[in-house]
């Protein structure tokens, strides 16, 4: 076993025991009054973790992408979602060869790609569990209106290759709401908005066994909101800058999840004691979501320097040493893993394993 201090850089770090407190919160969180939770493996790309997550008691897992859930199929996880519409022959084709293998749920929001999907389906010889997609106020994918859901429900329905399980509401644009009371206000209204089509589809005599949707940011009002039957929580495994500065309870609170993820670099060059060049940019960062931060010197801050450079300054402290380890905190996790090949895994200071992220990259 080695030191961190001896990993060489730039390196994408999880803290094993914070993990593992994360996943074990998580289980609490999520899994109260009664609701169930099917973790989102787009933030981690890697069976490693998706296996602890099942440990804690997931139902299953989602995946963003049919490249994702073939890569995590292969390793042995056999119940998915996948939460964005797979359209054209050559992937739906795809699907249905993967719901030889595993149970792979996806979603829907047009009546002509459930038709494609159901002809796949019964070429393959495999029933698809689908949910229709109900956008909820993200403005992104998903039907529109309660009509057009009974519609697609319908079609869905009445389809032979495929079985209509429920609905996805995905509330994005409310996750990373600062305030809680606002968070909370944009759950209400997605609650609001899957609720009255839940109402249509019950007046057509159709049963939504499933309401899945919700993540990080709005989990716990999700369970207060008691809309939803299963949630779908990605960032909570790592946590990132973003989600470290909401109000998580009315008047602040600190963060029910630990920050386990961060780049380790080096400083590779330091043209004053008060700014040092560090080994990581854009290519070990991402920077969707602004600059990371500089764990353990709060006055520091950090910027890129192109792709392979970042400049760390202080301004009351020397910055450390040419040749020391600084750890930065993403300012997005899911974005920062998939520039990545391997999770370096820690504990108490010490390198245990590592972990490939299998689907990194995988976005087809
Ligand atoms: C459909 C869907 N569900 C769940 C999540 C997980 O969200 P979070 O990482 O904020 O927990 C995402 C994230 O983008 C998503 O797109």
């Amino acid at each position: 076993m080695s030191e961190i201090r001896e990993i060489e850089t730039p390196a994408l770090l999880v803290d094993l025991g914070l993990l593992e407190a994360n996943l074990a919160r998580g289980a609490e969180v999520f899994a109260g009054r009664g609701l169930a939770y099917r973790p989102h493996a787009k933030t981690h790309k890697s069976a490693a973790i998706a296996r602890k997550q099942l440990e804690h008691g997931a139902a299953g897992i989602c995946c963003a992408k049919l490249a994702e859930a073939e890569v995590l199929a292969a390793a042995g996880i056999n119940d998915i979602l996948i939460t964005t519409p797979v359209v054209g022959g050559a992937k739906i084709a795809r699907l249905a060869d993967l719901n030889r293998r595993i149970r792979a749920a996806v979603v829907v929001d047009d009546p002509g790609n459930a038709r494609e999907i159901a002809a796949a389906a019964a070429r393959a010889g495999v029933v698809v569990d689908v949910l229709v997609e109900v956008d909820v106020g993200q403005e992104r994918c998903g039907v529109r209106t309660p009509e057009a859901a009974v519609v697609l429900a319908r079609t869905v329905e009445t389809a032979r290759g495929l079985r209509f399980r429920g609905l996805q509401g995905y509330q994005g644009a409310g996750q990373l709401v600062r305030l809680h009371r606002e968070r909370r206000a944009a759950v209400e209204r997605a609650s609001a908005r899957l609720r009255l089509v839940v109402a249509a589809l019950a007046e057509v005599g159709l049963t939504t066994a499933v309401l899945t949707g919700g993540g990080t940011g709005t989990a716990a009002l999700d369970v207060e909101a008691g809309v939803l039957t299963e949630l779908q929580p990605g960032s909570y495994v790592f946590m990132d800058a973003s989600y470290g500065a909401l109000e998580w309870e009315p008047g602040g609170a600190a963060p029910p999840f630990a920050q386990s993820l961060t780049v380790l670099s080096r400083v590779i060059s330091r043209p004053s004691p008060r700014r040092v060049v560090v080994d990581a940019g854009l290519k070990a960062l991402s920077s969707d979501a602004g600059p990371p931060l500089v764990m353990g010197l709060d006055s520091a801050r950090f910027s890129f320097a192109g792709d392979e450079h970042g400049i760390v300054e202080l301004d009351d402290a020397d910055a450390p040493a040419l040749g020391e380890a600084i750890e930065l905190v993403p300012s997005h996790c899911d974005t920062t893993v998939n520039l990545h090949d391997t999770f370096v895994v820690v504990r108490a200071g010490e390198v245990e394993c590592t972990w490939p992220i299998d689907a990194r990259g995988r976005m087809q």
